[in-house]
């Protein structure tokens, strides 16, 4: 339904090669997925939509923890995609499971899946990779159910690691088109605000990986 999505050709060329390795390869740098998946907490037979899903992993994950859920991605890879169903195929939860190619800047999950609302949605590591970061946290937020909550866990300020690692770290970041948020939890406040929910902020790790969460009033 949308005509042009240009960030995905990026994120294909990106990922075309490295989907093959990649759970392999970031589970030893993408930290704070696997707490943030534990304090997700859906309601027994609730949904769950992840945004940017990427291979995967997450939404399995996801599902093995909170067995009565419905489960949801999106993202605007389909290279991603397509190792995405193969993996969620292979864990069993095809029946569970729904995915679609959609831009997290503008995206209609009626048009996608026929539901509006989610009672939790997360953002694993691709807030740093969205130009539109703030958007897709607006549009997420508007799209909780009463009591829903939106979990976006993503590299933290770094600012307990020593210089010298930090701005390696950073070059290296923005080799891969990841730029940490460093204002996430204030954007995630002033949000809260405009729509009277509430927010927790957690660090993890001296600062490498940040959980933000948004929780809508019941
Ligand atoms: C670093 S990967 C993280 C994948 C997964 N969430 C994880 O934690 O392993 C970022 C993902 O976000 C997706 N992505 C980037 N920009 C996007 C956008 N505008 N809309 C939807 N997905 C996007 C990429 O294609 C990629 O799969």
């Amino acid at each position: 339904m949308f005509a042009k999505i240009e960030h995905g050709p990026l994120m294909d060329r990106v990922y075309r090669h490295q989907r093959h390795f990649y759970d392999a390869t970031r589970k030893y740098y993408l930290l704070g997925r696997d707490p943030m998946i534990a304090g997700l907490n859906p309601p027994e037979q609730g949904s769950i939509l992840e945004i940017g899903c990427g291979t995967g992993r997450n939404l399995v994950l996801a599902g093995e923890a909170y067995p009565n859920t419905s489960l949801y991605g999106i993202d605007i890879s389909n290279e991603m995609l397509n190792t995405a169903r193969k993996k969620i195929a292979v864990a069993g939860l095809g029946d569970r499971a729904r995915l679609a190619y959609a831009d997290a800047a503008r995206f209609d999950p009626e048009a996608l899946f026929g539901r509006r609302e989610f009672d939790r949605i997360f953002i694993s590591y691709a807030v740093s990779m969205i130009p539109q970061w703030q958007d897709v946290m607006r549009e997420a937020v508007s799209h909780l159910t009463p009591g829903g909550a939106l979990h976006v866990v993503d590299f933290g300020d770094l600012r307990d690691l020593p210089a010298f690692s930090r701005s390696a770290l950073y070059k290296w970041l923005k080799w891969y088109h990841v730029t940490p948020r460093n204002d996430l939890f204030e954007v995630a406040d002033a949000l809260a605000t405009a729509t009277n929910a509430q927010t927790e902020s957690h660090r993890l790790y001296r600062g490498f990986a940040w959980i933000s969460v948004i929780r809508r009033e019941a």
